[in-house]
């Protein structure tokens, strides 16, 4: 994909925020319908929010154009209400809604919400366990428990192992690290493939493996996989010490590019027996994307590095010639929809959709290859 397109791709992404923030009110886009981009919003934000707050970041880092800076920090404000929210997810929605506004944009209430956040979150550890459990406002909690564990949660890694440098306050990243390897044992299979859920006995043992939003437990959940990739290389990025979150990351990333489809956009589930007729998940590429673009930065092995980038750069060209409004000349629809990402199956809740995350981390990358940040900034 040549800059020019890359440019014009962003400029689409940057048009569709505004479309958004006007229409948003006080809520949080949350996923949109892909036929007529109509958005379902979340009120507080649920474990999304932060992307919101984190296209706004980066936006405004990329044009410094003030608008996407107040934006920013208007939704950032009504995170507020999140901080001490029961859920492990809130390194999803602080790292990518706080985090990014303070090493993108020096802002100090974004640098102040996300420390205050990571105390929280810090105060949720389970000692004994060796984890930071879902919580009970955990969306995955819901029919499960709060005393759970999903790969998904490895969030808060990264929002812990930020504040730990930015307070000097150790414990906060030795429990990040714990949390971190606890879940690789939940989690992780052998081969390198990723089980979303886990239930663990009081001392943190695996008691079973299984699936919340997967086709079984079995299979390989293609978010799963993502989130793998994504948490434990940010991680690493933040704790470069810890050689094992990097091998982790190479582990997962190796499993997931040997068995992505030839176009470079995953099914939803590597197992799904419908392939090559089910679903895309375009955020569960978009998540891999950047999370290959920060490992080819981080690998420091020039095969693997140029491997990891091109990787990355075939899936994001494909999203962006194929699944980006607008996808043809007449297309009426908001400009920058990433269309086709796939939330729960399982539910049958937004299948062929636009997820703000997909949008958020798509976004990222372009970022990254046009210049205006770094990968391994955040
Ligand atoms: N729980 C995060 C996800 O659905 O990907």
């Amino acid at each position: 994909m040549d800059k020019e397109r890359m440019k014009e791709a962003f400029q689409q992404m940057l048009e569709g925020i505004k479309w958004t923030a006007m229409s948003a009110g006080k809520q949080f886009p949350h996923y949109a319908d892909g036929k007529t981009g109509k958005w379902v919003f979340s009120p507080n934000g649920d474990w999304t929010g932060g992307y919101w707050c984190g296209m706004n970041w980066l936006a405004a880092a990329a044009t410094k154009d003030v608008l996407y800076h107040q934006w920013a920090q208007k939704w950032i404000g009504l995170l507020d209400e999140r901080v001490h929210s029961r859920t492990v997810f809130r390194g999803f929605l602080f790292y990518y809604g706080a985090v990014l506004g303070s090493i993108l944009l020096k802002d100090e209430k974004a640098r102040d919400l996300a420390i205050r956040a990571a105390r929280s979150v810090y105060s949720a550890y389970d000692e004994k366990a060796g984890l930071i459990p879902l919580g009970e406002e955990a969306e995955e909690a819901s029919n499960v428990g709060n005393a759970e564990a999903n790969i998904d949660g490895v969030c808060a890694t990264p929002l812990l192992l930020w504040a730990s440098r930015e307070t000097g306050e150790r414990s906060l990243a030795e429990v990040a690290i714990h949390h971190a390897l606890q879940h690789l044992k939940l989690c992780v299979r052998k081969d390198g493939s990723v089980c979303q859920s886990a239930t663990f006995d009081p001392s943190g043992n695996l008691v079973r493996r299984y699936t919340h939003k997967g086709y079984s437990e079995e299979s390989t959940w293609a978010r799963a996989q993502a989130w793998a990739m994504m948490h434990y290389t940010v991680a690493y990025q933040w704790a470069p010490q810890e050689k094992k979150l990097l091998e982790i990351s190479l582990h997962v990333s190796e499993w997931w590019i040997s068995h992505l489809p030839e176009d470079g956009v995953a099914f939803w589930d590597f197992d799904d027996p419908e392939i090559p007729h089910a679903n895309r998940d375009t955020s569960a590429t978009a998540i891999a994307a950047a999370a290959l673009l920060k490992l080819s930065h981080l690998v420091g092995d020039e095969e693997k590095s140029e491997r990891y980038k091109a990787v990355a750069l075939q899936s994001i060209e494909r999203l962006v010639s194929h699944y980006l409004t607008p996808t043809s000349k007449g297309d009426g629809r908001r400009p920058g929809m990433l269309l086709e990402g796939c939330f729960n199956k399982k539910l049958g809740v937004a299948l062929e959709s636009e997820l703000i995350w997909g949008d958020y981390y798509l976004l990222e990358c372009l970022s990254h290859l046009l210049g205006h940040t770094e990968p391994t900034m955040f």
